[in-house]
Order: structure tokens, then sequence, then C-alpha cells
């Protein structure tokens, strides 16, 4: 008698156990992206700047010191969302400009198509700038169940309009009204969404937010937390920074009021390195936002929570971009594609294992122009460069910023390129560059005069590459897209 209640109440156990478990193999999960975030402009990499809630964080998950993205927001987000490399895909030139008539391919399955079919309910809060000429390129066509943001690279915190257009939605519907600064009115959003959620389904949330992306703009409560940085333009960034940070800290306490937070995996990124003409700081890195050296490429990133078996620590294993589709699908309990870019890396970052990636591209571009860095492939400890690596050469301390560091403010469409061309063409007259990331994280030392050899042999490898490139998409801009045509808003529906 005695022993069958201890049988039946052992049985009854192991069966709550059991439902348990089924229900934290598919965490929640978050995808972080922090717009044009340098490399020294977190806590966990510069103590100078104020950012609590992310250090607290990254200091309890897996700091990633090896987590590459593209130099550029538009191809890093393409590879995000499907896995593909840009190259491949007709991603690679450039950003998407406001009335350029194209978007990320319509036949390429999207992470959040993926995880809805796993059982997820998938939200978007924040910017897309994957293409918006047609309701089919935009977020609710594409795997998201909610979208609340914009379309389109940049816009005024405050006002959410952009070159004479309002570009906000909630759906397909516009929002008129926010003028709220924009991590305040995400981290708001996120928190209705977390609290309104069906708590016995899983949930992914992308949540790529505006900041620290051009326009420098904050309330001056942020930057006021800087009273000894000296140049202005560093002070409202670095204030952006630490309103990002609150934000973050916002949903992550909304996650644990509604009890979501133990079975939640937070992934952090920026979506490429900073930019310096407008303050982003990724020293010692070289380099920043639109070049293919460190500085451009190698993200703040850090991962946290549900399912990892190690943590307080930093992972030094190689990522790409293109790596988290697979491995979120794999966080997720799914199957992850096999005939895509990424790699599937949830067992070795979620234990600390030795990365399966090995060799990556960094970027591959075949339209000159010289605001961006063009061709780059990681092999091992090494990395080669052919051609122009970017507009930004140097080693950029922060504080030191004049916010244009040599290089000519510019909007990118209608610049003189001049100054440009000439750094281009210098660089172009030096041929390869090779470094040992291992021995010179910095790339201070180009060893392509010293190793001929090993540049022939990355040289065939970049050749390998480029033989899978799909020519870039760059169409004209077409005024059909101006908002003009549209009441004042950025809507789809001209291509
Ligand atoms: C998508 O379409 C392009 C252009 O038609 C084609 O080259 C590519 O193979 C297609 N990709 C997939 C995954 O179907
Ligand atoms: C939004 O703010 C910008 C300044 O960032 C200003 O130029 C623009 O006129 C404002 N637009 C509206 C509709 O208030
Ligand atoms: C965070 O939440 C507090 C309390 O609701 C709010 O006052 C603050 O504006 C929020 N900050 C951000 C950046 O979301
Ligand atoms: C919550 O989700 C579960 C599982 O999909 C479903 O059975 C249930 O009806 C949902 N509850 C509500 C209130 O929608
Ligand atoms: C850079 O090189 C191109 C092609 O060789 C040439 O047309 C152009 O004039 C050069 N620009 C400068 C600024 O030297
Ligand atoms: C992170 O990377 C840098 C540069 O490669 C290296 O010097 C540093 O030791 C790494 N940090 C840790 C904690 O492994």
């Amino acid at each position: 008698m005695e022993m069958t209640r201890i049988l039946s109440c052992l049985c009854i156990c192991l069966f709550l156990i059991g439902v348990g478990s089924v229900k934290e193999s598919q965490p929640n999960i978050v995808f972080i992206v922090a717009d044009d975030l340098g490399w020294n402009d977190v806590g966990f990499h510069n103590p100078d700047m104020l950012t609590p809630n992310i250090d607290k964080l990254a200091s309890g998950g897996v700091i990633l010191n090896q987590s590459y993205v593209e130099p550029l927001c538009t191809p890093s987000r393409h590879a995000f969302m499907t896995g593909i490399y840009p190259y491949k895909s007709g991603m690679q030139h450039m950003v998407i400009y406001p009335e350029q008539p194209y978007c990320s391919p319509l036949n390429l399955t999207f992470l959040p198509q993926k995880l809805k079919k796993l059982g997820y309910d998938t939200h978007m809060i924040g910017k897309w700038h994957l293409g918006m000429c047609k309701w089919e390129c935009t977020p609710t066509y594409r795997g998201f169940d909610t979208f609340y943001g914009y379309y389109q690279a940049q816009e005024d915190y405050y006002n959410k309009t952009v070159l004479g257009g309002l570009d906000f939605r909630d759906g397909k519907e516009v929002v008129r009204d926010d003028k709220t600064y924009s991590p305040i009115t995400y981290a708001k959003r996120a928190d209705w969404l977390i609290s309104q959620h069906n708590k016995s389904r899983p949930m992914f949330l992308y949540l790529p937010f505006q900041s620290v992306h051009e326009p420098i703009q904050v309330p001056k409560k942020y930057e006021d937390l800087y009273p000894n940085i000296k140049t202005d333009g560093r002070r409202k960034y670095s204030g952006m920074v630490s309103a990002l940070d609150e934000a973050i800290g916002n949903v992550t306490d909304s996650l644990k009021r509604n009890g979501m937070f133990d079975n939640t995996f937070i992934i952090f990124t920026a979506d490429n390195g900073g930019w310096p003409t407008y303050y982003g700081n990724n020293y010692p890195l070289r380099g920043g936002k639109t070049t293919v050296y460190e500085g451009g490429t190698r993200a703040s990133a850090f991962i946290y929570g549900a399912g990892l078996t190690k943590a307080g620590y930093t992972y030094n294993g190689l990522i790409h971009a293109v790596d988290w589709n697979p491995t979120l699908v794999a966080v997720a309990g799914g199957q992850p594609d096999e005939d895509i870019d990424g790699i599937n890396l949830w067992e070795e970052i979620r234990s600390g294992s030795a990365s399966k990636r090995t060799e990556f591209v960094y970027h591959i571009d075949e339209i000159f122009t010289p605001f961006e860095g063009h061709e780059a492939i990681r092999v091992g400890d090494y990395k080669l460069i052919q051609g122009y690596p970017g507009p930004y050469p140097g080693w950029y301390k922060p504080d030191e910023v004049t916010g244009d560091q040599g290089v000519e403010k510019t909007d990118y469409r209608h610049a003189s390129y001049l100054r440009f061309y000439r750094s281009a063409n210098a660089s172009i007259e030096l041929g390869a560059e090779l470094f040992n990331l291992k021995d010179d994280p910095y790339e201070h030392n180009n060893l392509a005069r010293d190793q001929p050899e090993l540049v022939k042999k990355m040289e065939g490898i970049l050749q390998e590459y480029k033989k899978h490139l799909v020519p870039a998409m760059h169409p004209p801009e077409d005024k059909k897209g101006n908002p003009k045509n549209f009441g004042g808003v950025w809507t789809p529906g001209w291509c």
C-alpha cells in the first residue's frame, strides 16, 4: 500500500519533470540587434561606457569574442534572417536606399518562418531595412506575426520621419502620433507583447533597435551621465548607448515579471562596427562600419540564458552572422537547413567547445565604390583582404573623435568622393593584405610581402567562394516610391 503510493508519486513526479523539460526544449528567443554599435561602446569591453544591464547579462552569459557580422546594415540583416551570405543573394552592395525597388529575395525562407513552423509566436520590433517596395517584402509577409517599427535605414528618433516621409507602422497600419524617443517606445511595446503572450507557447522576439545609428539624438538625462566626455558628439552618442541599455533592462524586467525570463535565450549583437563619422568607436580594433577591417565586422555580442550548460566566460570560437539562423532553429528544437552557409553552432556555444566554423567570408562586393570595403576572407587564424578595405583605415580612440576622422562627412549617395577615391586608389596599389589575427588581432602587421605563398593559397580559396557570386541587385532609385505619392508616408506598392 505504502509502496504503491510512493511509486505513483514517483510516476507523477517524473511525469511533471517530463512536461517541464518538453517546455524547456523550446525556450523563448529574444534576438537583440544594436545598430552601428562599436566594439568599444559596451561596458563589457570599455569600463567608461555605462551599460549595467548589458554587462550583467554578458557576464552571466557568454561573451562572444569572435562573433562576426557584415560591414553594413542590410547585408548583416539579410544574413541573420536567411543564413546565406549576402554575396550569394545579390544583397552585397551597400544598403537598400529608400527609393530602391528591391528587397531580400522572396524565394528565401526567413528565420521567423522556420520558427513559426516549430510552434513559435513571432514578433518584430524596430528596424527592417530588407526592402519595402511591395508588401511581400515586409516583415508580416516574411514570417512575423506582428511588426512594430520602420522599414528604412534610419529616421528621427522622436517624430519617426526620414526624407520627408513618416516611417512607422504597427503591422500594416501607420502609427502617426508617437513622438517618444524610440528605445522607450520599443521597450514599452516589448513589455506589452510579453504581458499579452500565451505562456504555454514559445515566443520569438526579434528586437533590432534604432539605437545607436545616427542621427545623434538623446534625451539630456542620458547625455548627462557622461560629464567627463569632452566632445559633444561622443557624449551624446554615449548617452544613446545608455538609453539602449535601459531599454534592454526594461525588456528583461518585463520577462521576469511575466515569469518568462528563466526560459528565455537572449542573443545580443551589433549589426556592424561603430561608425567613426558618427562617434561610434571600435578601439583597439582597426577601421569601422563599412570597412572589412575588424572594426567594421567583429561585433560586440553575447548570449545569455536558457539552454546554456556553461556560462560566465568568454567564448573565442568563430561565429558568423549567417550562423544565427541554423543555430536558433536548433535552439528551438528544429532541424537546421544544410543547404545554407550558416552552421548550427548550438552545441558549441552552449557548452563552450571548439567552434565548427574555421573559415568565413567577411564580405565580397564586385561593384566598386570608395565607401565600402570589398573582399576579405578568414581561414583559421589568417585573414586576407583583397582590394580596397574601406574608408576608415586607422585606429581611433574614443573622445578624440572630431566627427570626421579625416574622412569627409557625407551622404553616401551624393557625396564628392574625391578623397575616398584617392585613398581607395592608394590601397588598391598596395594589393593584398594578410594578417595573422591570433598574433595581431588589431591588424598592424601586413604579412602579404613576407608570405606570398600563403597569400596565393588564400586567394585561391577566395576565388572558390567567388564562383557562387550572384551579381548585386542595386537598381536606380525610383521616384514612384517617394512618400509624396502616399500621403507623406513610406508605403509599399511601387514595384
Ligand atoms: C531564388 O531565385 C534565384 C533567382 O531566380 C535563384 O538563382 C536561386 O537559386 C533561388 N534560390 C532558392 C533558394 O530557391
Ligand atoms: C522631424 O524631425 C526632423 C529633425 O530631426 C525635422 O527635420 C523634421 O521636419 C521633423 N518632421 C516632422 C514631421 O515633424
Ligand atoms: C524603462 O522603464 C521605466 C519605468 O517604466 C521608464 O520610466 C523608462 O522610460 C524606461 N526606459 C526605456 C529606455 O525604455
Ligand atoms: C494558448 O496556447 C495553447 C497552445 O497553443 C492553446 O491550447 C490555448 O488555447 C491558448 N490559450 C489562449 C487563451 O489562447
Ligand atoms: C582612381 O583610379 C581610377 C581608375 O584607375 C581613376 O579613373 C581615378 O581618376 C583615380 N582617382 C583619383 C582621385 O586618383
Ligand atoms: C578577446 O580577443 C582579444 C583579441 O583577439 C584577445 O586579446 C583577448 O584575450 C580575448 N579575450 C578573452 C577573455 O579571451
